[in-house]
């Protein structure tokens, strides 16, 4: 790695036993010092184990690695996915530029909310003239943790038809979302969500919708009751979705960086049109910042340094993402996703073998049932774990004391990792001598809290972008593409071959283990 790289690791290796206690005893103003406003994200990443000069190292190998033109370059229309030959264009699905590919999406957008609001109005009805009451969404990956995001967080805004999603390839998710929510398919529209169209799961489960829907109306309903939100227009309108149904992004842009193309078209009939236009606006505030904002001040960047530091240079491979928010419940799943399908890579862009550790695993449950499970690890546990806390000032309802305990909560759980109890201190509360190791909280566990007035579809636009943002310029710091992901196709390949042999249509010379299993699936019919 370049010289800066190496500036960087001298300083974690002099700094390795830093404390927390030691960096806010002798600053009294580190909280103001290590913390930055993001438009309505606030940031403090001051209980980070890092001082002024790694802080200031790192800043500087985000210079080297060229992050400011990068980002141009993903304005451009540069091929920054180098190993798929593609443009990285998320940034256009929000942008109010004049680039094609801005107009392209615009175009694509405005499509998308002129049908969400037919059908939210009744204009478009299903096969046997009933308006819509529910939409369920067929989709995987990135093609489904966005949307499942965006609808929880904006559920207080949901006065359309309701929203389901159905991501799994076990037949007991889409019939119990069938079932147990009593839809009717008279009633019910399937969005198709798949950037490929070819995704074994999407597309099995969406046969078995369509069976149920040709079973009740017959097969001319089909055209009436799907719609399709797809990079492949062609191969949708193959498996019968009416080219009216048909709403498109593009391959320059990334499944997990989706969210904000027609992907949210499942959220624009729930919530109408200008819902989604404020989520866009709030994606493309943060986009503007991140663009706009000196590298030392700019809260994304920050945020991708810290997770350089923790992963390569403090060993630390383990990110928890605990939000204190209802809303933001399922965003442990959708970062994880963004995170680590962006950056567990091991080859550089040019195809050498990396020599440092990238993305750590990223896992979480919202604060209040995580403290009560695995909150005891990350207190007390031997691993290495950086956590980022998420949390919301105000929610719709008034029950203030709720929100006050919450948010204490997650005060109260930085402060206990950063600064632990020492033996002295449990000494001191009369525990008895034997309970003292038991009782005493080593401390120095580093945590970001990332802040915000209130959640709304403008701010978590701005949340949103913001991970978008750290994920690409990890990326970029580590020399890894961060836009690409063949690490699933080896998995995707070896299903299509064991399958048949499943069925005993096929025999395959395979391992004894995969062997022994499938003869065990066999003999339990
Ligand atoms: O298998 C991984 C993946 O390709 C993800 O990158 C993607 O988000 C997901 O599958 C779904 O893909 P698609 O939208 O093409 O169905």
């Amino acid at each position: 790695m370049s010289g800066q790289w190496q500036v960087v690791e001298r300083i974690a290796q002099d700094e390795s036993d830093i404390s927390l206690r030691h960096l806010f005893a002798s600053d009294p103003a580190r909280g103001q010092k290590f913390s930055l406003s993001c438009n309505d994200i606030f940031f403090d990443f001051s209980k980070q184990i890092l001082s002024v000069s790694g802080l200031d190292a790192l800043v500087a190998l985000a210079h080297e690695a060229g992050v400011q033109e990068h980002f141009a370059g993903m304005m451009n229309g540069a091929e920054l996915n180098v190993t798929e030959h593609r443009p990285v264009g998320h940034m256009h699905l929000r942008s109010q530029g004049d680039s094609s590919m801005a107009a392209a999406a615009k175009e694509q957008t405005e499509r998308a909310i002129e049908l969400a609001e037919a059908i939210r109005a009744g204009r478009i009805v299903g096969f046997s003239g009933h308006a819509f009451r529910a939409i369920v969404s067929i989709g995987i990956g990135g093609s489904d943790l966005g949307n499942v995001v965006v609808a929880d967080a904006l559920e207080a805004w949901c006065n359309g038809p309701a929203c389901y999603f159905v991501s799994s390839i076990d037949p007991t998710h889409l019939d119990n979302v069938l079932t147990r929510n009593n839809l009717s398919p008279e009633f019910t529209l399937f969005v198709v969500a798949s950037k490929t169209f070819t995704t074994s799961e999407t597309l099995h489960i969406a046969s078995r919708a369509r069976e149920w829907i040709t079973s009740a109306l017959g097969a001319e309903a089909v055209s009436h009751h799907f719609v399709a939100t797809t990079a492949a227009p062609k191969v949708a309108a193959k498996w019968g979705i009416s080219n009216d149904h048909i709403l498109e992004f593009f391959d320059w842009v990334g499944g997990r960086f989706s969210v904000s193309s027609v992907i949210g078209f499942p959220a624009i009939v729930s919530c109408g049109g200008e819902v989604f236009r404020q989520f866009l606006r709030g994606m493309a505030a943060t986009d503007e910042y991140v663009q706009t904002t000196p590298l030392a001040q700019n809260a994304p960047v920050i945020h991708a340094l810290l997770g350089v530091w923790n992963a390569s240079m403090r060993h630390s491979s383990s990110l928890a993402v605990i939000p204190y928010s209802h809303g933001l419940r399922h965003f442990p799943a959708f970062l994880q996703q963004l995170l680590t399908e962006s950056n567990g890579k091991s080859v550089t862009v040019d195809g050498h073998g990396v020599t440092y550790a990238t993305s750590p695993t990223v896992w979480g449950e919202p604060g209040p049932a995580a403290q009560h499970s695995f909150f005891q690890m990350l207190h007390q546990g031997t691993n290495k774990i950086s956590t980022d806390f998420i949390a919301v000032r105000r929610t719709s309802n008034n029950d203030e004391s709720g929100q006050q305990i919450l948010f204490a909560s997650m005060l109260a759980q930085s402060a206990a990792l950063a600064f632990g109890k020492t033996e002295q201190e449990v000494r001191a509360d009369g525990v008895p001598e034997s309970l003292v190791p038991h009782r005493t909280f080593v401390g120095n566990k580093p945590s970001t809290c990332i802040v915000m007035p209130v959640l709304n579809a403008f701010t978590l636009g701005q949340l949103i972008a913001f991970y978008e943002h750290s994920a690409a310029v990890q990326g970029w710091i580590w020399n890894i593409n961060s836009f690409d992901q063949w690490g699933v196709e080896l998995g995707k390949a070896l299903t299509a071959q064991i399958e048949p042999i499943l069925t005993g249509k096929q025999s395959i010379d395979t391992d004894s283990s995969t062997a022994m299993l499938a003869d065990w699936y066999r003999q339990q019919d």
